[in-house]
């Protein structure tokens, strides 16, 4: 294990009915909040009613920015900095998934800067200070509601690009799994694939060999993978979602990166670019490219993928390499079971555009200093995903 600083700032609220504590604990950090949040399920599952009474109970006014897509937008990020420079808020409030929590998270640093916010994407600019985020989590999947990342796409260049800051933390997040009860199918699985990239991300990547972290990530990948089918079983059975919702919060709030060193987000920098140009939901992206990016790497990392198909699958092949791609099959089949998509061509993704997206893919390579991959690389792999 490397040395590591762990210093998470944001309170978490888990559980059954936390979402009524909203109110106070807006209250401690600002009386005018910009409200962040999606297209419509939160008014048709009767949250927005609920906020608005919490927040006037506690004296706390608010400015309606509603509207963030899957993939959000730099232009609707931008629209939200304005309204915030105008009306003066003191706090952003956001009520939605990772989308919602990501715009947020952009305007409550662009509201206090003098530059255009996408300068913070792009590297030109640091975060100095950000206004008090408070955020209410509708979608187990993004771990945006502990974390200091935020993803937003660029309209005209199709750039989505990925940066963080301790500073970009939630205050609170209020993790009340009934409010996901409300998930789709869909979007439940999406959820849960992107929680296991996010820790095959650093599971795979690491140099270290770390046998606490590796069996935290394992048993979370595990986790996933049960709730994730105990939710399908029945959408409204409460502790599989709360299993579940809690699982993809600790996949990235930085507990399981500890002490692993420098680590990569490879299938994130690909997949980014499929959401960027053909608007594919996040975690779908990811089950069609996480199968074809870890077949690529297996042979150059046979151990960790042995170990991988060993503990979570318990297959026992003698043969090392065979075993790792043992595994990648049993991992995709599930994927295949949750009618999740696990080709470019469910995507509709025409092979002809593999050059251009690998092309695509290396702005945001080079910005996340991932110099060993290459266009070839990229095309490679994605070849492996077709
Ligand atoms: O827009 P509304 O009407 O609210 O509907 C949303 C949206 O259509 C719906 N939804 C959310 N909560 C619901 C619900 N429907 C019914 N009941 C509820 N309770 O779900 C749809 C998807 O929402 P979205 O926020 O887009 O999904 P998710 O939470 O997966 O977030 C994906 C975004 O997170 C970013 C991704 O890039 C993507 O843009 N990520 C952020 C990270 C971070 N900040 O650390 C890391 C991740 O790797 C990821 O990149
Ligand atoms: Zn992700």
């Amino acid at each position: 294990m490397q040395n590591f600083v762990l210093h998470n700032q944001t309170k978490i609220l888990f559980g059954k009915g936390m979402v009524e504590q909203l109110g106070t604990e807006c209250r401690l950090h600002g009386q005018k909040a910009l409200l962040v949040y999606g297209r419509e399920s939160i008014k048709k599952t009767g949250l927005y009613d609920k906020i608005s009474t919490l927040l006037s109970d506690q004296g706390v006014s608010f400015i309606d920015h509603g509207g963030v897509v899957s993939n959000p937008l730099l232009s609707h990020v931008r629209e939200g900095i304005k309204k915030a420079k105008e009306e003066k808020v003191d706090l952003i409030l956001a009520v939605g998934g990772g989308s919602v929590i990501d715009s947020a998270k952009a305007i409550s640093c662009g509201a206090l800067a003098q530059h255009d916010v996408w300068k913070f994407f792009t590297g030109k600019k640091s975060i100095k200070a950000t206004l008090p985020l408070v955020c209410v989590l509708t979608l187990a999947a993004a771990g945006s509601e502990m974390n200091g990342g935020m993803v937003v796409t660029h309209d005209e260049k199709r750039h989505k690009f990925g940066t963080g800051n301790n500073l970009l933390n939630p205050k609170t997040s209020i993790l009340d799994p009934s409010l996901t009860i409300t998930v789709p199918h869909d979007y439940t699985v999406y959820g849960a694939i992107d929680a296991i990239a996010h820790i095959a991300e650093f599971y795979f990547t690491t140099k270290e060999v770390a046998p606490v972290q590796e069996r935290f990530m394992e048993g979370l990948i595990i986790n996933i993978i049960d709730s994730c089918n105990r939710v399908l079983q029945d959408l409204s059975d409460y502790d599989a979602r709360a299993d579940l919702m809690w699982c993809a919060t600790l996949a990235l709030n930085g507990w399981t990166a500890a002490g692993l060193g420098l680590v990569g987000f490879p299938m994130h920098m690909i997949e980014h670019t499929l959401s960027a140009h053909y608007n594919v939901p996040h975690g779908a992206g990811l089950s069609v490219v996480m199968p074809g990016w870890m077949n690529y790497m297996v042979a150059k990392n046979p151990h960790k993928f042995n170990q991988f198909s060993q503990r979570i699958f318990s297959h026992a092949k003698p043969d090392l390499v065979e075993n790792g791609y043992t595994g990648v099959q049993s991992l995709k089949e599930i994927f295949r079971k949750w009618q999740a998509p696990i080709s470019l061509e469910e995507l509709s993704i025409p092979e002809s555009d593999l050059p251009r997206l690998a092309r695509e893919s290396l702005p945001l390579a080079r910005n996340w200093r991932m110099n060993d991959y290459s266009e070839e690389i990229i095309h490679e792999i994605l070849r492996g995903c077709l």
